[in-house]
């Protein structure tokens, strides 16, 4: 195939630079696109072959991806110079707006278009870079000094000791790049970028590349509205963890468990509020369930099910690697239906939410690509969209949803629908200390390379100038290098489009959940129900700006970004986080925590396991038939039960804080969400979390070995797993 389009290419050209006989035949200028188009097709497959192999850890994996990569550049230049001077001789019709649309994007084609030497130094910098970090085995976790990254991630999740979190961050940054070569030679090619695609600044070459007018500015404007959250939940953690003290100053960030900050999960057992119940079995039921790797990701599908999105293509769930490192990374051939992901296996809540997001981003790119209109340019234009980024996040909210918790057996609804507003307010913790951070590092990982550029940091304190910037916009002491563990800071990419992605998605939360006609509905299966509004983002690809679908995805006249729907979401999170800071609240404490009856419907979700009891494969999936049938019972059953007026609202962990945070539990059942001051709770907090780590470490334990056995005897029996 190759050849032929080559061969018709320098036929093309050759008509071109002859400039004759194709006179205003304006197909002509459509096939030339055409054809640059396939090429770009033929040199993404390669490009993704090597990429692959680099990313499995193939020996000369590296040596390949460079090599393709560089003669990217040189590639995407020569295509750009073609089309641009067919332009010059052949006008644009008026009426085409799609071919208008793809001249665009192939002539303004982002880094691509930097000189050849340019371009090859930052792919250099860039994969060399990353490669190591990915495969380098000295890292430092706790016992040893020789592990991978998996490990690190690993046992920093787990490790209670500051003195060993220090060194194992710091055995990480020395495998970091060299910050002084990146300040001079790679953060720089951004001006020389924006030159080629000819804006004059950065700031405009990247809100160009995010395709919204004025992105950074109306990013800035977001932030300051969500900057008081992120406040209170900084200080929240501080407070936690180090004292009152400790409120109000910057964190180190070895004690976020995090390497770099921009995601403070692991922190959640320090964190609980006092009934954690909903946290206790969705931690104990993913591990119970071994919900990790490729297991995970078949569950995950599940949610694209009930979206009615349809499946996965059964090959990319086959030829993906789930033993390697998160995160997850796809590459993609650009072809329909043509990638595969690597992934570790790992069981967590956060690897549970990323599953989700991973799958829906797989399933965004396979409904863009069935599209017949969407040409290669539409598909992988680099562009950085908002709503690329804010659909697959819809769906790592909805992986918590109550109902979905429901379905995939993490947590019983019935269960939920006693004490919902502390199950709702535990919830929201999980995702804010996954959210919230992360906005603040775009935000801090943008403005930072900025200064940079536009001179404003003073040249002699320039090397710590990253610390500095953290501290002051973040709250958070970093190292001066740690930036650079990041692929998009260190390939020069704009954060815009993750940052309004992420805002965009609790917009999209927002949009269905107020639909909703009773609160008793399941919201996901509203969102399959009238998913056509996704579908249609997802089907148009970069067929026009994100911008002009918000609307349409919404529902909503506006086409406008808002801040409200993040904040509204976590309206609950926010009322607890005030309570907690002010001690003075303790006084008004009532504590409206219901204990649930014990004659629930069996699940197999474990309640503290006495020695002999813990369940083994078989039980597990025996209890697995009894409790779905209950559920279907219980779902039915719920209008007739004394307490159903808790399962108002049980459909949305959003509506209730969108609607009336406070006024939820009405009935003579006055839902106040102050909670005991953080003294008690202080020390409630360790003794649970203590005590979960106690008991999970046996259970687990005794789950490898009753896994072990199962595999051996699965092997034996010669069936999947
Ligand atoms: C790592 O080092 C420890 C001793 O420090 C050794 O027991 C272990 O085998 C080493 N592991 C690898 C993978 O080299
Ligand atoms: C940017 O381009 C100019 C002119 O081609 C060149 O002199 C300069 O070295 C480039 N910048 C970087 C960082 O390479
Ligand atoms: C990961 O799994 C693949 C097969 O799926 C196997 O070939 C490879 O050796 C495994 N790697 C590790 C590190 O376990
Ligand atoms: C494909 O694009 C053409 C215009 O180029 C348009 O007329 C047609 O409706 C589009 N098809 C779909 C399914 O959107």
């Amino acid at each position: 195939m190759r050849p032929t389009f080559t061969l018709l290419s320098v036929c093309f050209y050759a008509l071109l630079s002859s400039g004759t006989s194709s006179g205003d035949d304006p197909r002509w200028l459509l096939s030339l696109v055409d054809l640059v188009e396939l090429d770009y097709e033929d040199r993404c497959d390669m490009r993704a072959t090597a990429a692959w192999d680099e990313l499995i850890g193939s020996s000369k994996g590296l040596a390949q991806k460079l090599e393709r990569d560089k003669s990217f550049g040189i590639f995407a230049r020569k295509q750009t110079a073609d089309v641009k001077s067919a332009l010059n001789e052949h006008a644009l019709g008026a009426g085409d707006d799609v071919l208008r649309r793809r001249v665009q994007l192939l002539i303004q084609p982002g880094d691509t278009l930097l000189e050849t030497e340019q371009w090859m130094r930052l792919v250099t910098f860039g994969d060399t870079a990353l490669n190591k970090l990915r495969f380098a085995t000295d890292y430092h976790c706790g016992t040893h000094t020789n592990c991978t990254l998996r490990e690190l991630h690993y046992n920093m999740a787990r490790q209670q000791d500051e003195n060993t979190l220090v060194q194992m961050k710091q055995a990480w940054d020395k495998n970091l790049p060299d910050m002084g070569e990146f300040l001079e030679q790679i953060l720089p090619l951004l001006r020389n970028a924006s030159k080629e695609n000819s804006y004059n600044t950065v700031e405009e070459y990247w809100d160009s590349l995010g395709e919204y007018e004025g992105a950074l500015l109306k990013a800035r404007e977001i932030w300051d509205h969500v900057k008081p959250l992120y406040l209170k939940l900084h200080k929240y953690v501080a407070l936690r963890l180090k004292g009152s003290e400790a409120v109000g100053k910057p964190l180190a960030v070895h004690l976020l468990r995090s390497l770099n900050g921009d995601d403070w999960s692991n922190l959640i057992e320090l964190l609980l509020p006092k009934h954690p119940d909903v946290y206790l079995k969705l931690h104990t039921n993913l591990q119970l369930k071994e919900l990790g790797g490729q297991k995970l990701y078949k569950e995950a599908e599940k949610l694209l099910n009930i979206l009615q999105l349809g499946d996965i293509d059964p090959l990319i769930m086959n030829e993906s690697l789930f033993n390697a490192t998160c995160p997850t990374e796809i590459v993609d051939w650009c072809k329909p239906n043509r990638m595969r992901f690597v992934t570790c296996k790992d069981i967590s809540i956060e690897n549970y939410m990323e599953a989700h997001e991973i799958l829906m981003k797989i399933k965004y790119k396979m409904i863009t690509a069935l599209h017949s209109n969407n040409t290669y340019v539409l598909r992988e234009a680099s562009r950085y969209s908002a709503i690329y980024e804010a659909i697959p996040g819809f769906a790592s909210l909805l992986s918590l949803n109550p109902h979905t918790l429901n379905r995939v057996g993490l947590y019983p609804l019935d269960r939920f629908n006693y004490n919902p507003n502390h199950h709702r307010l535990v919830l929201q913790l999980i995702i804010a200390l996954r959210d919230l951070p992360k906005l603040n590092y775009f935000m801090a990982a943008d403005e930072w390379r900025l200064n940079v550029l536009m001179g404003r940091i003073p040249p002699s304190s320039i090397g710590s100038s990253w610390s500095e910037f953290r501290r002051n916009f973040s709250l958070i002491e970093t190292s001066d290098s740690d930036i650079l563990g990041d692929p998009y800071v260190i390939f020069n990419k704009p954060y815009i489009g993750k940052f309004m992605g992420l805002i965009l998605k609790y917009q999209i939360y927002q949009s269905f959940a107020e639909e909703l006609v009773s609160d008793d509905y399941d919201l996901v299966k509203h969102v399959g129900e009238n998913n056509e509004r996704l579908m249609d983002a997802m089907m148009q690809g970069y067929g026009s700006i994100w911008p002009e679908m918000v609307s349409d995805l919404l529902a909503k006249r506006e086409n406008n970004l808002e801040y409200t729907g993040l904040t509204d979401y976590f309206r609950f999170l926010d009322e607890y986080l005030d309570n907690q800071l002010d001690p003075s609240a303790e006084s008004n404490y009532v504590d409206d925590y219901v204990e649930p009856p014990v004659s629930e419907p069996p699940t197999e979700e474990v309640e503290i396991p006495e020695e002999n009891e813990i369940p083994d494969e078989i039980d597990i999936k025996s209890s697995k038939e009894v409790e779905s049938h209950n559920l279907n019972e219980n779902i039915i059953d719920t209008g007739d039960e004394p307490n159903s007026k808790f399962s108002i609202e049980t459909s949305t962990v959003g509506v209730l804080e969108i609607k009336n945070p406070m006024a939820a539990g009405d009935q003579n059942e006055s839902i106040n969400p102050k909670e005991a001051s953080y003294n008690t709770y202080w020390w409630i907090g360790i003794g649970v979390g203590l005590a979960v780590v106690v008991i999970l470490g046996a259970i687990i334990a005794r789950k490898r070995h009753t896994h072990r056995k199962s595999l051996e005897r699965q092997r034996r029996n010669n069936s999947c797993a």
